[in-house]
């Protein structure tokens, strides 16, 4: 099949072929459903009793008519025939004993659901994106679901959620409404699940999956990812590694609470159920109401986790992230360089180094506003959104006109979610925050969450960048920051308290939307006291994320190293700052390797400091096209070697990027063999250039000789890292 063809392949086996896009209602005994991307296939079946099961999901037959003779393999022994283990969306009360995908009490207080097949249809969005959609009623009751599978044919993703109405008497309650249900059938599966806190985002763990459920959640609220990020990997059969095996990766597309059972059941089927979390969250869904679940989304590959990871970045920048494949602002951020303490002058000052540095943009941090509770530190003034006067007596239209003037660009931290107590929003509107109106407040960093549930807030929270944008239309970037979750949820505005968790974040959302309905392009990063909210839901409305507060590079390259298995290069903010022991080379090298930015005192670098910086933004300069836009491929990874590698190449294969960083500083570590590069046309020949030299420095490499890629790939190349060069860029051109 080539990419001009449909992505879903529909095909039954029947008396009965239906054509593409028609929608369908007669079948005989099975109806076949594979949803085809390129590389690979899930395929429903829906058996004579109108159940709607997975009978597969793995990498595609070349014959689409082979799918309906998969035998019913996740079925079980004759006596349990008919239970419906590999439901494509299991129900509980009636016949489904695992897991199930949705749950609900109908108006009459029955709790039993069994949904059958009505029809499927599919549409074609464009060559590339096409969109099947199911529709299973209770055959009982007046209960419908849609489930709808969303495929980007050339890079083997599929997004799939559920729509569910009902037109019963009275209310239904909803007590799980999963986005999706996948069916795996293997010997084994290996899950590699992420945990972390503040400064340690990301923290691999991998391990075998053994029966019973293992759940991945958060109930976080805001800050949701701060303990544990919805993204996964499930290796099938073995652990994949970065160039082998077949690997599933998954994430639910949800900044608010989320949750994946893992359940392996009694025939050794993997049941991946995964959506927002039901948490203290019963939904009561009106007669006719529809409720809409996020997506989940999913990728795999049967050649390990850099095409996976590859695949997924194409998405990313093609279809998710906001602006995905233009362009981003370099840029000087204050915080680490003053913290809480600045004024008028001394942003002067910084606009100034701003331009010196070489960088786009000056981006002013927390501390610019409030007056009656000024916000001095952390404790006060979250909420006053107005300029403190003492700090900024001329707003912060000056700094834009001072920042124009320097010919850099201006750009602006707001948290806007969050209020402290000590400020005049809390005084003015106490009912706009959210706590328990019979319990002790309890504080996440001396603040509490505001209720974006009420429709006031919204409009108060989209008020405060839209008030920016309107008094400074220069204004070139928002850092929006979000370091609470939430504690005692409530809102004063809500009838229904289960319905909190999920109005606050369709209030978000709402918000965000009206943000980008005026303001389309402005890029703004979406950061969480550090990595606490990076998924892709989030990213449709934000141009790049902050990984982490930690930005102790030889910590950032592994904090960066597990980001990028699922976010693309050009959505990490990677900033130069003074933690860590590491020279300013090695600080700067990687922070490269994605957005960069910095967040040091340039008037207090040395003179060979500033001109190694200058040097290497004008290098940055020229590699960003392929470090935003070109594919990365992972080549010494750092926690199994003394040397992390890792490669960028732009679409022609002929200019290239390598960062190589050493890890490991005990005694004569370094790169002793070749790194095997990646990615390469085998038959274009290439030079090899070291940059980012610090002044005085040479390089031990010759640059003059050239090399095929078939040779780099094969054979490799050896950065020669070592005590003393424990960083070392190489420029790999196409030799002309
Ligand atoms: C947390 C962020 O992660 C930091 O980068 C900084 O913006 C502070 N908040 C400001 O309070």
């Amino acid at each position: 099949m080539n990419a001009n063809q449909p992505i879903i392949n529909l095909k039954t086996f029947t008396t009965f072929a239906l054509a593409l896009g028609l929608s369908c209602t007669a079948w005989a005994q099975n109806i076949t459903i594979p949803v085809e991307t390129k590389n690979n296939a899930l395929v429903l079946q829906i058996d004579g009793k109108k159940d709607i099961g997975t009978i597969y999901l793995g990498k595609k037959l070349n014959d689409a008519a082979a799918y309906a003779q998969i035998p019913s393999v996740y079925k079980q022994t004759a006596d349990y025939t008919d239970n419906t283990s590999n439901s494509a969306y299991s129900t509980s009360g009636s016949r489904g004993y695992f897991e199930p995908a949705v749950t609900v009490t109908h108006s009459d207080g029955n709790n039993s659901l069994d949904l059958r097949y009505v029809s499927h249809k599919v549409t074609k969005v464009d060559n590339n994106v096409s969109l099947l959609s199911v529709v299973l009623k209770d055959p009982v009751y007046n209960f419908e679901v849609t489930l709808y599978y969303k495929s980007y044919f050339n890079e083997d993703v599929v997004e799939q959620w559920s729509s569910i109405k009902h037109s019963e008497k009275g209310n239904v309650v909803l007590h799980k409404f999963a986005s999706a249900n996948l069916y795996l059938k293997a010997a084994k599966y290996y899950l590699t699940q992420y945990h972390g806190e503040w400064a340690k985002e990301m923290q691999p763990e991998e391990s075998l999956i053994t029966h019973g459920i293992k759940t991945l959640d958060t109930k976080l609220g805001t800050r949701a990812n701060l303990f544990q990020p919805s993204v996964f990997m499930i290796s099938i059969d073995q652990p994949a590694t970065e160039d082998e095996g077949t690997v599933l990766y998954g994430s639910v597309e949800w900044s608010g609470n989320f949750r994946t059972d893992l359940e392996l059941d009694n025939m050794d089927n993997l049941r991946v159920i995964a959506g927002a979390n039901n948490y203290a969250s019963a939904y009561t869904l009106k007669p006719n109401e529809v409720f809409t679940t996020p997506a989940f989304l999913y990728t795999m590959s049967d050649k390990g986790k850099g095409d996976a990871s590859r695949k997924l970045q194409r998405w990313a920048r093609n279809y998710r992230v906001l602006d995905g494949n233009g362009n981003r602002l370099t840029l000087l951020n204050n915080w680490e360089a003053t913290y809480f303490d600045f004024d008028e002058q001394k942003l002067f000052e910084l606009i100034k180094d701003t331009k010196k540095l070489g960088v786009d943009m000056f981006l002013l941090d927390d501390g610019w506003f409030a007056n009656k509770y000024p916000r001095n530190g952390d404790n006060a003034g979250l909420g006053d959104w107005q300029e403190n006067k003492k700090k900024l007596p001329n707003g912060v239209s000056s700094l834009v006109k001072e920042a124009t003037a320097n010919g850099v660009k201006f750009g602006i931290w707001l948290e806007p979610e969050m209020v402290n107590p000590k400020s005049e929003l809390y005084e003015k509107h106490p009912n706009w925050v959210i706590k328990q109106p019979k319990r002790d407040e309890h504080y996440f960093r001396n603040q509490l969450v505001l209720d974006l549930a009420n429709p006031e807030v919204q409009n108060f929270v989209f008020g405060i960048v839209d008030d920016l944008f309107t008094k400074n239309p220069e204004l070139a970037y928002i850092k929006w920051d979000c370091n609470a979750v939430i504690f005692n949820a409530y809102s004063a505005h809500l009838k229904n308290q289960s319905h909190f968790y999920i109005e606050y974040m369709r209030g978000l959302y709402k918000v965000l939307e009206r943000i980008r309905a005026k303001y389309p392009k402005v890029p703004m990063m979406l950061c969480s006291g550090g990595g606490g909210r990076v998924d892709y839901a989030a990213l449709k409305y934000f141009t790049e994320f902050w990984p982490s507060d930690n930005t102790d590079p030889l910590e950032r390259i592994f904090i960066q190293w597990e980001y990028s298995y699922f976010y693309p290069a050009i959505t990490s903010s990677n900033h130069v700052t003074d933690w860590g022991k590491q020279p300013i080379k090695f600080r700067v090298d990687v922070a490269m390797m994605g957005k960069l930015g910095f967040d040091i005192v340039v008037s207090k670098l040395s003179g060979d400091e500033l001109k190694f910086c200058q040097e290497a933004i004008k290098n940055y300069n020229q590699l960003k096209d392929i470090i935003w836009h070109g594919e990365q491929y992972r080549l010494a990874d750092p926690r199994k070697n003394s040397v992390a590698s890792i490669m960028y190449v732009d679409e022609a294969k002929s200019s290239c990027v390598m960062f190589n960083y050493l890890v490991n500083n005990r005694y004569d570590e370094g790169s002793k063999l070749p790194v095997k590069l990646k990615g390469l046309d085998a038959a274009k020949r290439y030079t090899l250039k070291e940059i980012n030299l610090y002044p005085g420095s040479n390089s031990s490499l010759d640059a003059t000789k050239t090399y095929s890629g078939e040779f780099l790939m094969t054979i490799g190349y050896n950065p020669d890292v070592k005590a003393g060069r424990n960083s070392v860029i190489l420029q790999i051109n196409e030799a002309k």
